[in-house]
């Protein structure tokens, strides 16, 4: 299971990447505005510092648009990933940008239909969210294993990357699916980290090591 970061926050990628947990980068324009970084900048910066996928998201909703400012972000780094919105134009788009090589994350994903079309148009990843699915009462997580289901009957390539993550849970509940990659914010991914029991078994080693005047160096 490969992880992305959900972010534009450079110092956020850098300090994630250094734990050695950083498999990629999605960005979309909320995420390009909370930076308060100009994209082309911002994504350059992250693209030196990742060296696996950074998904980069167009603004035009037109076809001939979307084309043109994809293949503007594709000349940041050869690890950018254009990211476009799943609309008939998106998909149109999508066919040509990953027709000429480029690789493509379609954005915005929230039915097993929309996610077949993706495939369909060549997209590298689909990104169905999680957390907005939940938000209006429907499950997230039954989405990604619907598609995981339909995906593998057909055997498309097109890796499901599971986005809008909000809580640990979700990250478990997309690896026992079998969800080729999930982006979270930073905080969400450092949390998997957490255990009470950790946290109480450790200070009781601490505690009798000190008793114990144990030394190592
Ligand atoms: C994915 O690529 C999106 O950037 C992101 O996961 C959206 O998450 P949100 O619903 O928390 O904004």
């Amino acid at each position: 299971m490969k992880f992305f970061v959900d972010t534009a926050d450079v110092a956020a990628i850098r300090e994630l990447n250094d734990l050695g947990f950083v498999d990629g980068v999605t960005t979309n324009p909320s995420l390009i505005k909370k930076s308060g970084r100009d994209i082309l900048e911002v994504t350059k910066e992250i693209c030196d510092i990742v060296e696996g996928p950074v998904s980069a998201e167009v603004i035009a909703l037109d076809y001939d648009s979307m084309v043109t400012e994809g293949r503007k972000l594709a000349t940041i780094a050869d690890n950018v990933v254009i990211k476009l919105p799943l609309t008939l134009d998106g998909l149109k788009a999508c066919k040509t940008l990953s027709g000429e090589g480029h690789k493509i994350n379609v954005t915005l994903c929230f039915s097993v239909n929309q996610a077949i079309l993706a495939a369909k148009a060549g997209a590298s990843f689909i990104s169905p969210f999680i957390g907005r699915l939940d938000d209006i009462n429907l499950d997230g997580v039954d989405l990604i294993e619907d598609i995981r289901t339909v995906y593998d009957n057909y055997g498309f390539e097109t890796e499901i990357l599971a986005a809008s993550i909000r809580t640990v849970n979700h990250i478990t509940e997309c690896a026992k699916i079998g969800a080729d990659v999930i982006t979270a914010p930073a905080n969400v991914i450092k949390a998997m980290a957490n255990h009470v029991l950790t946290d109480k078994g450790l200070a009781q080693f601490v505690k009798d090591a000190e008793d114990a005047g144990i030394k190592i160096v």
